[in-house]
């Protein structure tokens, strides 16, 4: 089985391979092929992934490229995790928003709009060649936004291309915790858009043992989304939001926060991250270790501003390792092995959501085996829920709009369009400070 990653130089990589690492079924990967426009990337990545693997039996075989077609060729599964444009660009997509006084982050809002508009054409053209070069992969998207880009794949590869987010396993199995439920045995009713859902059930034998946390401000204070959100507001809503739905609830606290805030995040990880990089190329230094120190600042350090902002104090410990790769882990098993797991997942929504067309990627529960990911029925979402999952999927559909026709303008409804973009005159000047900063953005006329 043979595994290909786009983004191959990426920090998260050493996720993925030590999740394989530790898998010894039968179909297992035997073969991972790194794929990085920066070959000083690969180098350090590779020194890791490497380090990583000594001593244990049978690792996978490592190799590295930054030919995109020889990448591709011959993949069983693809994994695409690639950031169009770096941390750098990532700042840039949070600065010019926070300049505007609307939220500048990495997927929400107009900072998600930005990188959307950059990504969109570089994963299209993947896409394209994945159907060309390798017709029967699976491709794995974990490329930010994760929904909207998905579902630019998805018009390319149909349902060969399915997307993942840790956030809602973490979000389950914080809820499961609280409730003092095996995750493992709750059936997760959730559903909307990826970073725009809401757990609404937790099933235990058949029972909803939500309704005995919603009812419990105790154990609602007691968690990452009870703290953040505040136990009253939980109760109002009957359901626990995605930890992104913070930026909307509370957007003018998260944006007075990140104003506020010396570096965005993508600055500070941009930072952190040259400092790795570099670290691991360094003669004499264990890779890894600098890799495990990085990462667990990067962790520690995760939405700190919305805790600031929401008076949440720190990160609980269990809540620091998140659950990115067992996702991709346990989406390829299913496949490769037909072993029929339940993972929520970014897919086409083929009537789950009635009030979305069948072409729509979704963030919902889907069985897994062989033949793919098939989205399971959802009762419908309660009319905030719809508001808002409808009106940002008419703004994805705006960017997949620009991304295609290349039209300015459209950009600039997609801007103004977001219920997070207060003035089409801040949506006009959002489009003139991207473009000024983003040799990505080049392409919008
Ligand atoms: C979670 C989300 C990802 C997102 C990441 C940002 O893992 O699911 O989609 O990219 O957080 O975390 P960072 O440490 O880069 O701010
Ligand atoms: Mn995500």
């Amino acid at each position: 089985m043979r595994l290909t990653i786009l983004g191959g130089g990426g920090f998260r990589v050493p996720l993925v391979y030590g999740a394989l690492l530790a898998d010894r079924g039968e179909g297992r990967v035997t073969r991972v092929v790194l794929h990085d426009l920066d070959a000083g990337r690969l180098a350090a990545v590779t020194r890791v992934l490497a380090e990583q693997a000594a001593g244990v039996p049978d690792a996978p075989r490592v190799t590295a490229t930054t030919d995109l077609d020889e990448a591709v060729r011959g993949a069983d599964f693809v994994f695409s995790a690639i950031r169009v444009g770096g941390l750098e660009g990532r700042a840039h997509d949070e600065r010019v928003a926070l300049a505007e006084g609307v939220l500048g982050q990495e997927t929400v809002g107009a900072g998600g709009i930005a990188y959307g508009l950059r990504t969109v054409p570089v994963a299209v053209d993947i896409a394209r060649r994945v159907a060309r070069l390798a017709p029967d992969a699976w491709v794995i998207n974990f490329t930010n936004p994760a929904g909207l880009v998905t579902e630019a794949m998805s018009r390319h590869l149909g349902d060969r291309v399915i997307g993942i987010c840790d956030s809602p396993v973490g979000l389950g199995r914080r809820i499961a915790r609280v409730l003092g439920v095996d995750p493992d045995e709750a059936w997760i009713d959730y559903v909307g858009l990826n970073h725009l859902g809401w757990v609404r059930g937790l099933r235990v034998a058949g029972r909803d043992e939500l309704p005995r946390l919603l009812a419990d401000p105790e154990l609602l204070g007691s968690f990452e989304e009870g703290r953040l959100f505040g136990p009253e507001w939980l109760r109002e809503l009957g359901a626990i939001p995605n930890e992104y739905l913070h930026y909307y609830y509370f957007n003018r606290e998260t944006v007075d926060a990140y104003r506020r805030a010396e570096r965005t995040r993508g600055g500070f990880l941009r930072d952190q991250q040259a400092g790795f990089y570099k670290a691991a190329l360094a003669p004499g230094v264990s890779a890894l270790a600098a890799w495990q120190r990085t990462r667990a600042e990067r962790e520690a350090t995760y939405m700190s501003e919305n805790r600031e902002a929401a008076g949440a104090g720190e990160r609980e410990a269990e809540d620091l390792s998140g659950g990115y790769e067992q996702v991709a882990l346990a989406l390829m098993r299913a496949i490769a092995r037909n072993e029929r797991a339940t993972l929520i997942l970014n897919v086409r929504n083929r009537g789950t959501l009635p009030v979305l067309d069948s072409e729509a990627v979704i963030e919902v529960p889907c069985l897994v085996g062989a033949d793919g990911a098939h989205p399971v029925a959802a009762g419908p979402l309660p009319d905030h829920a719809t508001g808002l999952v409808c009106a940002v999927k008419a703004v994805e559909r705006e960017v997949l709009a620009a991304a295609e026709s290349g039209s300015r303008a459209t950009a600039v409804k997609a801007f103004a369009l977001h219920p997070l973009v207060d003035s089409v005159a801040v949506a006009r000047r959002l489009v003139d400070g991207y473009t000024a900063v983003h040799p990505g953005l080049a392409y919008l006329t």
